[in-house]
């Protein structure tokens, strides 16, 4: 992938353990020729630890992105490492417990509407946050998991994908006219923190490393990030508002 992001300036969130699918886009994005400035949340001291295990250490700017303060600062934060960003990569999901595992009828608005607001909403307010940046306009790149059908247990995260995936859709609209694109990678199940607390996560396991045409690493997130970086280069120039499975096929055929 040697240059494939030569020059690029990217913006990466979602770090948070070398595991994260952010890490593999902020590795691969450096290795093919991109400078990556990350964002951390929490825990920013772990974050440091981890962006000096990547190729070129990469500062981190810390952002809560249901946070107005911190997504107001953004820019100038950003203008601090780099004079402006061709990518931005939304790699941030979160459901309180109630919102997953069997309880869907019985979740209260608030943990559903925290749920929506951290991975939903948030494509939209980072984008906005990131658009005074892309003067030369650029890519948005989201992380969803297909969420077209229902899963057993994954309850209002499905429902959070689900509108991540239309709001993808309505950012590439509004956002065309900037010439910037927008599109989502749909991974298969991948052991990262988030995965962790995914109750139920072991079926999504096995049916993706049993019926996967290609099979499935649930340990490899090196597949995604790259679909990830792709969308980032100059390669996907016409496309926005798409969505792309990485997920050895598992999408395409009746299990
Ligand atoms: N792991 C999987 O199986 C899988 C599959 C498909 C899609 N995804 C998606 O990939 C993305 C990245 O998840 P991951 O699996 O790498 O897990 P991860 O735990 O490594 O990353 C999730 C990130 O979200 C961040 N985050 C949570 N709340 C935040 C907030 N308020 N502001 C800013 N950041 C916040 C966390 O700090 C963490 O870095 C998520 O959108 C997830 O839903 C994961």
């Amino acid at each position: 992938m040697s240059g494939l992001l030569a020059g690029k300036r990217l913006l990466v969130t979602g770090v948070i353990t070398d595991a994260s699918i952010a890490f593999s886009v902020a590795k691969l994005a450096q290795e093919a020729g991109a400078t990556v400035v990350l964002t951390g949340f929490g825990r920013l001291s772990l974050v440091e630890r981890i962006a000096k295990r990547l190729p070129q250490p990469a500062p981190v700017i810390e952002l809560d992105v249901t946070n107005q303060e911190h997504l107001d600062g953004l820019p100038a934060k950003v203008r601090e490492h780099v004079d402006g960003l061709d990518g931005v990569v939304h790699s941030i999901g979160f459901a309180p417990q109630s919102a997953l595992g069997g309880t869907f009828l019985e979740t209260p608005w608030e943990d559903v509407s925290q749920a929506l607001h951290v991975s939903t909403f948030s494509y939209k307010s980072l984008a906005v946050a990131c658009l005074p940046l892309m003067d030369a306009g650029g890519s948005i790149v989201g992380l969803t998991f297909d969420a077209t059908k229902a899963y057993p247990l994954y309850d209002w995260m499905g429902v959070a994908k689900a509108g991540l995936e239309s709001a993808s859709r309505y950012l590439a609209m509004y956002l065309g006219k900037h010439g910037i694109r927008s599109n989502m990678v749909a991974a298969g199940p991948l052991r990262t923190m988030a995965a962790k607390s995914i109750p139920g996560f072991s079926n999504f396991e096995d049916a993706y490393s049993q019926h996967a045409p290609l099979g499935w690493d649930l340990n490899d997130p090196e597949p995604t990030a790259r679909a990830v970086c792709a969308l980032l280069s100059d390669w996907f120039p016409a496309t926005t508002g798409e969505m792309v499975h990485v997920d050895g096929g598992y999408h395409a055929r009746a299990a």
